[in-house]
């Protein structure tokens, strides 16, 4: 498999049909193994944030990611080259769901761990294109444990999604919650993963990690997500659509405190208790990573209005059948384990997006393209179509 560090354009073009690393690149990578770690859908907004993040912190890193068209990949492009820049990152231009290329990467990668984001994201698309997350999110999975199974790693750590509760309706999320209800196949898959993932600590001894994120926002964030859509709308002079009249409530995590919780994670895998057969604990947990402040649609639109110093348009709506009032994570198992818990506030992490968009965003001119965003599944998203929340995850 050819190996494309992020700041040579032409030679990451060429490296999206290798199959091999090179000799020279394989030597050069085999140097620095020490601390290296694997990042999946590093070109998707967490996975670049985490990239970048480990970069600083001193890992090597590799990153994969198919750089899909869900939205526009002009965007994963910029966040690879201004997150992941640097002489110890790796970029292979790789689909997770080819089976030969996944192999070949975890064999000539010898990753101490694997932060594994890759995966086709959003609730809504799912309706409509179910092979997309079967594709990338059951088929990729099993290709990543098929790997990781293979390969020294000493810590698996997987994103798993709030979607797992499904309508569950206890307030606040805890982990032992009951996740047998998924409402979306996004969550069906997530929750797959965690099961999947399961098996394979439990019959391979593998420490793994599986991370409940809820509702991530923040500079180089997902179009297809609230904060973006609705900053997008305020902006452009188009509708905002919120349902239960306002008054649904997310529990909006800042990027930031997504990466500090897995950066914190990754040295402290859970442990094996060395029992094998049926009755064996598997080093295996999941942990919810939310902010724990709830945040009511209205509340994120006034905000965003105060940033921009620009007024939205509203249509306040009933509430949508299918639609749940509230997400909020427990989070004490994280802060157990890693003295941390997430604090960014609202505020100030959309203050933190909206300079983004302003300053860094528009400057880009992505908005300029007629191709984009894609058209969205389930009463269409075009252009001048009102913003709403359905899409997260
Ligand atoms: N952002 C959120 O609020 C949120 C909430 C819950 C869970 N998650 C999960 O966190 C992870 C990261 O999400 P994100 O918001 O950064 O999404 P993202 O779409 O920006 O990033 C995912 C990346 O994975 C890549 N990818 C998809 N399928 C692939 C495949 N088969 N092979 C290789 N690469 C592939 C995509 O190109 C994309 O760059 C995902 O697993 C997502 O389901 C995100």
């Amino acid at each position: 498999m050819e190996c494309v560090n992020a700041m040579n354009k032409s030679t990451w073009d060429a490296g999206r049909n290798a199959l091999a690393l090179s000799k020279s690149e394989r030597r050069m990578m085999n140097k620095v193994r020490d601390k290296r770690i694997l990042v999946t859908g590093a070109a998707g907004f967490i996975g670049a944030h985490v990239v970048r993040r480990l970069l600083e912190d001193g890992f090597e890193v590799v990153g994969v990611d198919n750089l899909n068209n869900y939205y526009d990949p002009r965007l994963k492009d910029a966040r690879l080259r201004k997150l992941c820049i640097g002489p110890r990152f790796w970029f292979f231009p790789l689909d997770l769901a080819d089976k030969e290329r996944v192999e070949s990467l975890f064999h000539d990668g010898e990753f101490e761990a694997v932060v594994h984001l890759a995966a086709q994201a959003g609730i809504r698309h799912s309706l409509t294109s179910p092979d997309e997350y079967v594709a990338s999110n059951l088929v990729g999975f099993v290709n990543v444990l098929e790997g990781v199974r293979a390969c020294t790693c000493r810590h698996f750590v997987f994103a798993s999604s709030s979607s797992v509760y499904g309508s569950y309706n206890k307030i606040p999320f805890a982990e032992e919650d009951s996740t047998d209800y998924p409402v979306s196949l996004y969550g069906a898959t997530k929750k797959s993963n965690e099961v999947m993932a399961h098996a394979y600590s439990h019959l391979f001894h593998i420490p793994t990690t599986g991370l409940r994120f809820f509702t991530v926002y923040g500079p180089w964030g997902r179009p297809d997500m609230a904060v973006f859509k609705f900053v997008d709308a305020v902006m452009g002079g188009r509708i905002i659509e919120l349902y239960n009249f306002g008054r649904l409530q997310r529990d909006f995590t800042f990027v930031d405190d997504i990466v500090e919780g897995i950066v914190r994670l990754l040295p402290l895998p859970p442990n094996w208790d060395g029992k094998q057969g049926p009755g064996a604990q598997a080093p295996m947990r999941l942990c919810n990573i939310g902010n724990q402040q709830p945040v009511q649609l209205l509340h994120l639109v006034r905000t965003i209005e105060s940033c921009l110093g620009k007024t939205a348009y509203i249509r306040l709506m009933p509430m949508q059948p299918g639609d749940v009032y509230e997400t909020q994570a427990r989070v004490d198992k994280l802060k157990e384990i890693t003295g941390y818990s997430p604090h960014v506030s609202i505020e100030d992490g959309i203050g933190r997006f909206v300079a983004w968009y302003l300053g860094e965003y528009l400057p880009l001119g992505l908005t300029e393209s007629p191709q984009f965003p894609l058209p969205l599944p389930v009463q269409s998203v075009h252009q001048n179509a009102p913003a709403s929340i359905a899409g997260e995850g």
